[in-house]
């Protein structure tokens, strides 16, 4: 065979292999179905079981411009913790914020709860001390970005650890508890006053209402993925008992989609490339939505798919290198870089390989002491990596325009049954890396959520910018607006 017969067979080849992660419309709208029924049921008490937990938040109102004050804000969701002072002035006069990062150590992630929430407590006792807030006892909504049952705004029960999270001793525990006995053992040096418990994206969806009283959903795309929503209080069987709670309007709604898949939901599309990635994760059968979508996993299901392609000979010379045959070593950020690359060689691409042992011998590019290449690639090799790339990114985000289609389908129903508005704006306010950065995927995903819905439905799409700290001081905020209102949480001196 001719080299450029050759090229052509696995170009073919190529396509076929991939073939499996391209989702049609369909499809999509099958998916956007089964998403739909998930919502119920898992919204339901009696209903069959649901992969969507639909977690009640107690976020009853997104803020209405008259929110001010200066409250704490914690952030503990991913690889870093951050302590941060936010300062909300009144009717948009804009919010300040200072905040300090505190890495996540992998030991402290994995290691006991105790350990966990004493970091914690230490990084901020550092924040206060560099601010000199020691004495004073601000209002603190703590944005903890995992799944948790609340009973109350400022309490929550941890279900399960995601995002490869693994700390002993956390899981069915109070985490504002935990947290608080974590400063008491700090020996009162400082003093916590935990207004709200605000998942990353309630956060984001009120960071966003702030700027948007359209804003009807709230959803991240980063290290995970997950999406709430405001539901009516009707509806939501988990808290029909709850008699405090006045039954009327509505209330945010934690869907924890990321779990979505493990009822079997994704089963027809789910492919071995995934299913590699979830039996070398530290939960698997867990997340299986996630695990196709978000920047945690991202990067292993492109290298999945390359390690099968170089096995059945149609990448790379069929030449395993041991990089590239190892878990974790094809970042998710080199989706991105490869995708933005728009050199004609593909430098970028070339770089990548070059790290994971593959030289790109047509480029000539300067060696670099240390690192060493033992096979090569082709330009038809790089070519073939951004289409992989280009296929799971792809893939990622219209199967997350499923999951938007079938909640905005859901505000739309729910807009019918009461009566309201149908025809008013639905806005999408969203964070996180994936969708932040990645070239595409935020245009393929609106253009996606647009096909899956009637053409009259109107959807604007927002970025929320610091969701996680602007957001859970704004929960904060609205909250002591409302105890302050009902006279219950005077403490909280809020200059109204
Ligand atoms: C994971 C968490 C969820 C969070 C999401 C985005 O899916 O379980 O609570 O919102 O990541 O950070």
């Amino acid at each position: 065979m001719s080299d450029v017969q050759k090229i052509d067979t696995d170009r073919q080849n190529l396509k076929e292999r991939l073939s499996e992660l391209n989702i049609d419309n369909q499809k999509l709208s099958e998916i956007k179905d089964r998403f739909r029924k998930a919502i119920s049921d898992g919204l339901s008490n009696n209903g069959p079981k649901s992969s969507l937990k639909m977690l009640p938040t107690y976020v009853r109102d997104t803020p209405d411009g008259s929110e001010e004050g200066e409250f704490l804000a914690l952030d503990l969701g991913g690889t870093n913790f951050r302590v941060l002072r936010i300062q909300i002035n009144k009717n948009g006069r804009g919010i300040l914020m200072d905040n300090q990062v505190y890495k996540m150590p992998a030991e402290v992630m994995t290691g006991t709860g105790e350990e966990l929430f004493d970091y914690i407590a230490e990084s901020i006792a550092n924040f206060l001390e560099i601010y000199d807030m020691k004495s004073v006892k601000l209002p603190l909504g703590f944005t903890f970005s995992f799944p948790c049952v609340q009973n109350g705004l400022d309490k929550g029960t941890l279900l399960r650890w995601t995002k490869g999270f693994s700390a002993s001793g956390v899981v069915g525990e109070d985490v504002v508890r935990l947290l608080q006995e974590a400063v008491a053992r700090m020996n009162e040096e400082y003093q916590l006053q935990v207004v709200a418990l605000v998942n990353d994206t309630v956060g984001t969806m009120m960071s966003c209402g702030h700027e948007d009283h359209d804003c009807a959903l709230g959803m991240i795309v980063g290290t995970g993925t997950n999406a709430c929503y405001m539901e009516s209080m009707q509806n939501i069987d988990k808290i029909a008992e709850d008699e405090d709670l006045n039954a009327e309007g509505q209330m945010c709604i934690n869907t924890e989609w990321g779990a979505f898949g493990e009822q079997g939901e994704l089963d027809d599309i789910i492919t071995e490339f995934d299913r590699e990635v979830d039996r070398n994760s530290i939960n698997p059968g867990c997340m299986l939505y996630e695990k196709m979508i978000s920047g945690m996993y991202l990067g292993e299901v492109v290298r999945n798919v390359l390690v099968d392609l170089v096995k059945s000979g149609d990448m790379l010379n069929g030449k395993l290198s041991e990089k590239l045959n190892s878990k974790g070593e094809f970042e998710t950020a080199f989706v991105t870089q490869v995708e933005l690359d728009r050199t004609p060689s593909l430098r970028v691409a070339a770089q990548i390989f070059r790290h994971l042992g593959y030289d790109s011998p047509d480029l000539k590019m300067p060696p670099i002491p240390g690192l060493r290449t033992d096979h090569v690639c082709t330009l038809a090799d790089r070519q073939a990596l951004r289409e992989v790339c280009e296929t799971v990114s792809r893939r990622a985000a219209h199967l997350c325009a499923s999951g938007v289609a079938a909640l905005l389908e859901r505000i739309l129903l729910n807009r019918r049954a009461s009566g309201a508005q149908t025809d008013r704006n639905m806005t999408v306010g969203v964070d996180g890396t994936v969708f932040k950065k990645h070239p595409n995927f935020r245009r393929l995903m609106e253009t996606k959520v647009r096909e899956l819905l009637p053409p009259d439905a109107r959807i604007t799409f927002r970025m929320s910018h610091d969701g996680s700290g602007k957001g859970a001081a704004l929960v904060t905020a609205v909250a002591c607006r409302m105890a302050e209102k009902n006279d219950i949480l005077k403490s909280c001196r809020l200059s109204l």
